[in-house]
């Protein structure tokens, strides 16, 4: 867990987007999507598309009859509650080793008003918010769960999204 963390930071210094992941985006979000993607910073903006090219392919290795399209917009959308600015390289650092490490103290934190503490603890639910303000419903009954506790009723499409989150 430790290690993936590390290697996602690593990541994240050189991450970038492509004008083939930008057409990629235009082809699977409206604008008022897009907005609310290019609000995150580079590195979640990174993480999300790579998110949805490992989304993409679990589901054509299932050939389930799932809705292809749904699950890709939840894939590059589910960390918008995390928002360009909030948390920077070094914030993210401390609050994800604070958590591993000493979760009381992460609890303090969050208790105290920690502003970093409380993004990175609940940037699901405001992510499962901001979907519901532009009306995408079922998006974000999926989103909002994606870092929760895995439960034997959990939809398939958040195991899938649960899943593609964790190899990115
Ligand atoms: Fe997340
Ligand atoms: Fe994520």
């Amino acid at each position: 867990m430790i290690f993936k963390r590390i290697r996602q930071f690593f990541r994240a210094l050189t991450a970038r987007i492509t004008p083939d992941d930008g057409k990629y985006l235009a082809t699977h979000l409206n604008a008022e999507e897009q907005r609310l993607f290019f609000a995150m910073s580079t590195a979640d903006q990174y993480h999300s598309l790579r998110t949805a090219y490992t989304i993409e392919r679990l589901v054509i290795q299932d050939k389930q009859g799932i809705d292809r399209e749904f699950l890709i917009r939840c894939a590059l959308l589910h960390d918008i509650g995390r928002v360009k600015g909030d948390m920077g390289i070094f914030g993210k650092i401390f609050t994800v080793l604070v958590s591993e490490l000493a979760p009381s103290l992460a609890d303090r934190l969050e208790l105290k008003g920690n502003h970093l503490m409380f993004v990175y603890r609940h940037h699901a639910e405001m992510s499962g918010r901001k979907l519901q303000q532009i009306g995408l419903f079922k998006e974000a009954k999926i989103v909002a769960k994606h870092h929760a506790k895995p439960t034997p009723d959990d939809p398939y499409e958040l195991k899938l999204l649960r899943l593609a989150d964790e190899a990115n």
